[in-house]
């Protein structure tokens, strides 16, 4: 898959702009400020019809305009498809793809696969579990439609009965007929959310250290496991005996919504003391790892988008992440530098289809 052209109106620093794209390797070069990383954004909010750094759509509008509009045709397959997404300040988010527009953003999820790799990217490393969380269910939906579903409908569950917990503690009372409902959908879709990314992470684990090992030269040895209270046998008796926890917290403490997902290097807590670089390579393992899996999944390439991936490498890694680039024949990538001149060094070896997009300051 490949994203042949993308026009955007008042989104982010953009007031009106237009480009075509090389199918093969797209730099983005230009001065701290001038929009490579919201233009790898606007490519992004096509597929995921939301941006990757901004928690509110209202922040991608151009100060003080009235509405953003990105419009970007994708080459799927050999047929040309156009996806549109725009806000109008005061109105629902739009998402239309070759003219119809979604009633359900969550339809989309997965049509247009990408992989994006970004400085903020270190949370899923630095932060706390939810980041892991994110990070992988995100990849599940893209890869499994009813996974998403059986996510929101937990997440809705999990809601309601949070909610009930805190109106029972607010009354000093309690009724468990009304908390019951949502017990069971908890355990059950918990059970088969649990399972999927258990065997998801089977599979996983293998791609991603093998890219790792590559990274690294062998030299260290990085380790990834699932962790959850639903992996125990006995998960359905400990999360009623645990409703008690649960009346005196005024909400749900056990379920998929705690899980974690731990890293760590020659069995070491990644986190603790992993050094920036090695932590840069596990996440560049992680993402390249995702790109695999959904690429086996699709049946086709999805678009690879690498924000400032080379700050922190040292260059033996830097040239590793190229051959891989290069040997593991990725699609469409698109890559942003401050530094035009190191990256036109590091890919001159780089045997494909080049386009530069220089951004004014
Ligand atoms: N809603 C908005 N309206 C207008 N300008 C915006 C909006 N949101 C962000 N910007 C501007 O976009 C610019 C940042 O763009 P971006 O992050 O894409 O830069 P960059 O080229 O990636 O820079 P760097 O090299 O520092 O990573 C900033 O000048 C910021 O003020
Ligand atoms: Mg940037």
């Amino acid at each position: 898959m490949t994203i042949e052209n993308i026009l955007l109106c008042f989104f982010k620093n953009y007031k009106d702009f237009q480009t075509d794209f090389s199918p093969e390797i797209n730099c983005i070069v230009g001065p701290n400020g001038s929009g490579k990383t919201n233009l790898l954004d606007a490519i992004y909010l096509l597929a995921f019809s939301k941006s990757a750094f901004n928690a509110t759509d209202q922040q991608l509008i151009f100060h003080d305009e009235n509405y953003f509009s990105v419009k970007g045709r994708f080459k799927l397959q050999k047929s040309g498809r156009e996806v549109i997404c725009s806000l109008m300040k005061g109105e629902k988010k739009k998402l239309i793809c070759d003219k119809v527009p979604y009633t359900r953003m969550s339809d989309h999820i997965g049509e247009f696969p990408m992989v994006m790799i970004s400085p903020g990217d270190a949370e899923i490393i630095s932060g706390g579990s939810e980041m892991r969380r994110r990070f992988f269910d995100g990849i599940i939906s893209q890869i499994d439609r009813n996974y998403l579903e059986l996510l929101i409908e937990y997440q809705r569950a999990l809601l309601q009965r949070n909610l009930l917990l805190k109106h029972f503690g607010q009354h000093h009372n309690f009724d468990y007929d009304r908390v019951a409902p949502y017990d069971n959908i908890i355990l059950n879709n918990g059970n088969q959310i649990n399972t999927r990314r258990q065997n998801f992470i089977n599979d996983f684990k293998d791609v991603f250290q093998y890219l790792y090992n590559e990274i690294s030269g062998h030299k260290e040895s990085a380790e990834l496991q699932y962790a959850s209270a639903f992996s125990h046998p006995d998960y359905k008796n400990r999360f009623r005996k645990n409703i008690e926890n649960d009346r005196v917290l005024q909400r749900t403490n056990l379920g998929i919504h705690k899980d974690d997902f731990e890293f760590s290097l020659n069995g070491y807590s990644l986190k603790k003391f992993g050094s920036q670089g090695q932590q840069k390579s596990y996440l560049i393992a992680l993402k390249m790892a995702q790109y695999q899996v959904m690429f086996e999944k699709k049946g086709f390439k999805p678009i690879l988008l690498l924000d400032d991936i080379f700050d922190k490498l040292d260059d033996y890694r830097i040239l590793k992440v190229l051959q891989m680039v290069q040997e593991t024949l990725f699609g469409q990538i698109f890559i942003t530098d401050a530094r035009p001149e190191r990256t036109m060094q590091l890919l001159s070896s780089v045997q494909a289809g080049k386009k530069i997009i220089t951004l004014p300051v």
